[in-house]
Parts: C-alpha cells; sequence; structure tokens
C-alpha cells in the first residue's frame, strides 16, 4: 500500500465505513472521509491522526446533492487517491411497493444510486492516475430480493452491475473493481432504517448474531492486499447463523 497516497471513504461517520477509515489508517494510510455529519467526522479524524500519525481530511458532502460532490472532488483535485470505498448507502422503510413513502424511494434512489454512480465517476480519473483499487458496498439484498425491499434491493443491484461493468471496462489500466456484499452487520443502518427507531433496528438481529463492521474491513483489507494481478470481484459476507 502505498501510504503516500490517500483513501477516500464515502459514508466514513458510522458502521463499516468508519471502520474500513480505522482498518486502513493502522496500515499507514492517509485518508479522505465524507458524510454529512461533521462532527461525527472531526473524532474520527482526531482518533485517527493521534493514534496512527496519518492525516486525514474531512469533507461534508451529501452524496444526494450532485453540486456538492462536484464541489468536494474540485477540492480534492491535487489529492493523490488510489483507493475508493464507496459505501455510503441507505435502507429507508420496509412496506409493500405500493404502500411505501415515496420520499423514501427518492432517498434510497438519490443516494445508493445517484451518488453511488457519481463519486465512482468522478473517482475514476484519480484511480486511472494512481492505478489502485475501487471497492463498492452493495448487499446480499443485490441478489436476494424480499418482501418490503424492493426498492432497496433494485438500487443494491444496480451497484453489483456497475462494479462488473467497471472491472471490465477498467482491466487494461490496472485499476481493480470489487463488490462486498454484506449481509446483516450491526451497524446504524437498521435504525435508520426504520427511521430512528432503535428497537424496531434492533429485531433485524434476532434469533442469530450479525457481522461487525470489522469483519467487512477485513474483506475489504484482505480484497486490498491481493497481488496486482489478483482482482477479487465480489465477495458475498454472511453471518454463519444466517440461513437465508
Ligand atoms: N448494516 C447492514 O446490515 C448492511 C448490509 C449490507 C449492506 N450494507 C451497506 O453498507 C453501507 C454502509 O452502511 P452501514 O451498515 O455502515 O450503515 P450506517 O452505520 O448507517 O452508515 C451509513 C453511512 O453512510 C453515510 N450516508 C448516508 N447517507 C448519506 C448521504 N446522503 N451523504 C453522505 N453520506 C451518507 C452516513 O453518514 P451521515 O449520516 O453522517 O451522512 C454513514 O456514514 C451502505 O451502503 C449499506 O447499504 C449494510
Amino acid at each position: 500500500m502505498n501510504n503516500q497516497n490517500y483513501a477516500l471513504i464515502t459514508g466514513a461517520s458510522s458502521g463499516i465505513g468508519k471502520e474500513c477509515a480505522e482498518i486502513l489508517a493502522k496500515e499507514g494510510k492517509n485518508l479522505i472521509l465524507i458524510a454529512r455529519r461533521m462532527e461525527r467526522l472531526e473524532e474520527v479524524k482526531k482518533q485517527l491522526e493521534s493514534e496512527y500519525g496519518i492525516e486525514v481530511l474531512i469533507y461534508q458532502v451529501d452524496v444526494m446533492d450532485m453540486r456538492q460532490i462536484e464541489d468536494f472532488f474540485k477540492e480534492i483535485a491535487d489529492k493523490p487517491v488510489d483507493i475508493l470505498i464507496n459505501n455510503a448507502g441507505l435502507g429507508r422503510g420496509k412496506s409493500k411497493f405500493e404502500d411505501a413513502s415515496w420520499r423514501d424511494f427518492e432517498e434510497m434512489i438519490e443516494t445508493n444510486i445517484k451518488g453511488f454512480t457519481r463519486i465512482a465517476h468522478l473517482a475514476i480519473p484519480f484511480l486511472k492516475k494512481t492505478k489502485v483499487h475501487m471497492l463498492n458496498i452493495s448487499s446480499i439484498a443485490g441478489q436476494q430480493v424480499y418482501g418490503g425491499g424492493s426498492v432497496y434491493c433494485g438500487s443494491k443491484a444496480f451497484v453489483q452491475m456497475i462494479s462488473r461493468a467497471l472491472r471490465l471496462e477498467l482491466k487494461d489500466t490496472n485499476v481493480r473493481v470489487t463488490d462486498i456484499a454484506p449481509g446483516v452487520t450491526e451497524t446504524e443502518f437498521w435504525t435508520v432504517r426504520f427511521h430512528g427507531d432503535k428497537e424496531k433496528g434492533n429485531k433485524a438481529y434476532q434469533g442469530f448474531t450479525p457481522l461487525r463492521s470489522e469483519d467487512i474491513a477485513d474483506c475489504i483489507l484482505f480484497a486490498l492486499t491481493r497481488p496486482k494481478h489478483v482482482n477479487i470481484d465480489t465477495m458475498l459476507v454472511m453471518p454463519t447463523e444466517d440461513r437465508r
């Protein structure tokens, strides 16, 4: 890993993104972190810089706002970014398609599809220069659909298809592309999904031990540290006791 360069992580204020920041910081990697909750990012920056002596640059970016994404990429234009972890995303609601709120659908589409795509699009010129790695966080939901998951599942299938197309398109540039598809992972995801209702969110873990963010960060580090000629295409990671 080239520690003069930066890893850009979207959605680094909590859960999987935050854990990826920690695991890469331990490797001595400089970081560029984005999310909407700036106070959270400030805490992460303070902790990682003091513990690991790396540089952490933080930016408040709402990935639903294409203008904010474009301005952010202008600000980092001179930074050598060689890893992108395109992770920011969310599920909203779990109602039947006909009963779900249009606002929830829009939020998932704008974040998981539009924001994800714009970030990948603008990051490619950086990655082509530095020739390293793009990692996209999809989900088991991109492969296995469930009632009440229509738009979320669709958005994650989209992430998986884009990843595959990009791996093929970038194969001659030495940029590797990996799709990481987690199963149920204990983060803020399930509370966010139920609009802040933690009790309802915690029911997602009933009856089995969920994955931890660290488990997903470990997989990401594994994919990143394979020899140059090895491109881990897709990793589907499930909790052992989840029999779906
Ligand atoms: N947890 C699971 O069971 C699970 C399973 C499969 C896949 N995933 C995927 O894993 C990824 C990370 O989720 P997580 O489980 O770590 O959930 P989380 O703890 O809720 O973290 C989500 C992150 O995404 C950021 N984010 C959400 N909307 C954003 C926006 N509009 N602009 C910028 N940042 C935004 C959040 O930051 P701010 O709120 O501060 O902006 C936060 O840092 C998501 O793509 C999710 O779909 C999760």
